[in-house]
């Protein structure tokens, strides 16, 4: 099995988790790719719409004939389905390596379930070994950098590359994440951070890993 194919037969799961009739949070990345496509394959018409993490999966979304609405008309979303560069078994998360960490946090907050997909290979013991991305606003990157230092990281610009909000990202390699919600905390509170990817105080409620003997569910 490729680690292609792992990524589908998780994604395939989440249709489990589909409440038909409500409006669900579509994140951003290979994964949800295969999640876009078998849901217009298999549940078109029963979800009424979807809110998305980046502009790429609303395009997909919409290829598909699945109409995609703005947040702030949604009071709250049934469940969000989205991947992860990295997860726990207590179900915390590095995500951001496809750029989308501002808008997939904000729509896990919205959500009142985070079902996360991946292939196995995303779990690890302790999170870290992914180059944490951190969006910050264009005039503080070297600012925040500087921190990310002290802190024990060695940033990496994401050169000529711009989020969808028009900020940019600083990947922070060689951190060796104990505790994870410190950390988030600490990151965001540094100025001109816009978001971290660290997902921890809101991680993920269910964790799908497509493996060689089918789908892992992993819940906290
Ligand atoms: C995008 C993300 C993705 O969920 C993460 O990068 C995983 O991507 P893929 O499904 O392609 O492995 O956080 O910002």
């Amino acid at each position: 099995m490729t680690p292609d194919d792992k990524k589908r037969i998780a994604a395939e799961a989440a249709l489990d988790y589909v409440q038909p009739g409500t409006v669900l949070g579509v994140g951003t990345g290979s994964t949800v790719n295969h999640f876009i496509d078998i849901l217009a394959q298999k549940m078109k018409g029963a979800v009424e719409a979807a809110v998305s993490s980046s502009e790429a999966s609303t395009e997909r979304l919409k290829q598909h004939g699945i109409p995609v609405m703005d947040l702030n008309s949604v009071d709250e979303l049934s469940i969000y389905v989205d991947g992860a560069d990295e997860a726990t078994r207590h179900l915390q998360l590095i995500k951001g390596g496809g750029g989308a960490l501002t808008r997939e946090k904000i729509i896990a907050e919205a959500s009142r379930s985070f079902v996360c997909i991946a292939d196995d290979s995303k779990l690890v013991d302790r999170l870290g070994a992914f180059p944490l991305p951190v969006e910050v606003i264009p005039m503080a990157r070297s600012l925040v950098a500087r921190r990310m230092v002290a802190l024990g990281g060695q940033p990496v610009w994401r050169e000529d590359y711009f989020t969808d909000n028009g900020c940019e990202i600083l990947d922070v390699h060689g951190l060796d994440i104990l505790d994870p919600s410190a950390l988030e905390t600490e990151i965001n509170q540094i100025p001109g951070v816009v978001t971290v990817g660290l997902f921890a105080h809101r991680g993920a409620d269910v964790l799908l890993l497509g493996g060689e003997k089918g789908v892992q569910t992993l819940k906290p």
